[in-house]
């Protein structure tokens, strides 16, 4: 049996007849960027996350650029963030000019330790992007006290975590504002790039409707240097078709986790842990073993795909050096990287082939 990391093809298979429909709607009407398909998402977002104003872009990368744009960020300024995360996040930090500051992770949830904040901070330190890596969401009522007190701003890094929810609220309503990305591996993806900014302050979010779209403010004047970021009307009318099942996809995600969850409980691996009031919505089903290397070399063996995020960490990657990133001591996040795996999880997958990837693992430790 083979068993991918995950399906799209099945997603697109169940939902064609909506989803032609709706690409077949935006073409039809011929309006292709920031019309009524995007307008519709970004009401719907705003609702589901619980703030006032949800703004499509380009990709999560963007939103992450933009939204440090539009907090003011600048050159000689210090963001603090993980190590633990995908490129992007320190990416972002250092193309607003500003200097990224990485901090060690906890080791049970993957997420920026907050007791580790105070050391990091500087007087030149501005914000702080938390990653609600793998769909679990950070500590933030811990980070948000730190930050208050040395008024510090706050950018949600969602990217991974739809919908994920902390203290009943949805992640992207905790900080200053939140990002999310709908690249095609994301719990909502579209079928190219996109991405969403949430905020609840209303003068932040007319800066990001600039930003996003060259400073435009009427035609022929642009009030601000900004960029081309216009999520766009085809990948809005998918990700709206999309939406209607996200709930419908982390529900699931959540079943299947609790059946990995079961089956591995005996098994000298580290399966997730969720740190209440956190609520996971499973983007990635990560395990932890010292024979993180030869597990995967089995799971080859038999058909099972798997992933390895991040086996080489951000900050570690030759772009962070000319930054001296690699000067960091994090060696909960080294911990990491020498032992994580993903194991597939994804709506599509069937009972029967989770209980085949159960089967297999609990094989390699016989
Ligand atoms: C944690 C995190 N931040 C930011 C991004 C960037 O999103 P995008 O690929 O849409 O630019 C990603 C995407 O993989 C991500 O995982």
């Amino acid at each position: 049996m083979q068993v991918p990391l995950m399906d799209l093809k099945a997603e697109y298979v169940a939902l064609k007849p909506q989803m032609t429909e709706a690409i077949d709607e935006a073409l039809s009407s011929m309006q292709l960027v920031l019309g009524p398909n995007v307008q519709r998402l970004e009401q719907q977002w705003a609702e589901l996350v619980g703030v006032e104003h949800a703004i499509g872009v380009g990709s999560g990368t963007d939103a992450l650029i933009i939204a440090l744009r539009a907090l003011g960020i600048a050159p000689g300024d210090e963001v603090i963030t993980v190590g633990w995360t995908f490129i992007a996040t320190i990416e972002a930090i250092i193309l607003v000019g500003a200097q990224p500051v990485v901090v060690d992770i906890e080791l049970d949830y993957y997420c920026l330790n907050p007791e580790l904040l105070e050391e990091a901070i500087t007087t030149r330190t501005r914000a702080i992007i938390p990653v609600h890596v793998y769909g679990h969401p950070a500590d933030m009522a811990a980070i948000n006290d730190v930050a208050d007190e040395h008024n510090l701003q706050v950018i949600e890094d969602c990217a991974q975590a739809h919908l994920a929810r902390y203290g009943g609220e949805a992640v992207g309503s905790l900080g200053d504002c939140g990002i999310f990305s709908f690249y095609m591996s994301k719990n909502l993806s579209g079928y190219g790039e996109g991405g969403i900014i949430t905020t609840g302050d209303d003068k932040l979010a007319e800066q990001i409707r600039l930003l996003r779209n060259h400073g435009y403010t009427s035609r022929y004047e642009h009030e601000i240097i900004g960029y081309n970021s216009r999520l766009d009307e085809i990948q809005a009318a998918i990700l709206n078709v999309k939406l209607e099942r996200l709930e419908w996809g982390n529900q699931r995600r959540r079943e299947l986790a609790a059946i990995y969850d079961k089956a591995l409980a005996d098994l000298p691996i580290i399966t997730p842990a969720v740190a209440a009031p956190a609520e996971h919505v499973y983007h990635l089903y990560t395990i932890r073993t010292p024979e993180r290397d030869s597990l995967s070399t089995h799971l080859e063996q038999n058909d099972i795909s798997f992933a390895t995020h991040y086996r080489s960490p951000a900050h570690l990657q030759p772009a962070c050096r000319p930054y001296g990133l690699h000067l960091a001591e994090l060696p909960v996040t080294q911990q990491a990287a020498e032992e994580v795996l993903q194991l597939p999880i994804h709506p599509y997958l069937s009972d029967e082939q989770i209980e085949y990837v159960a089967e297999t693992v609990r094989g390699f430790f016989a």
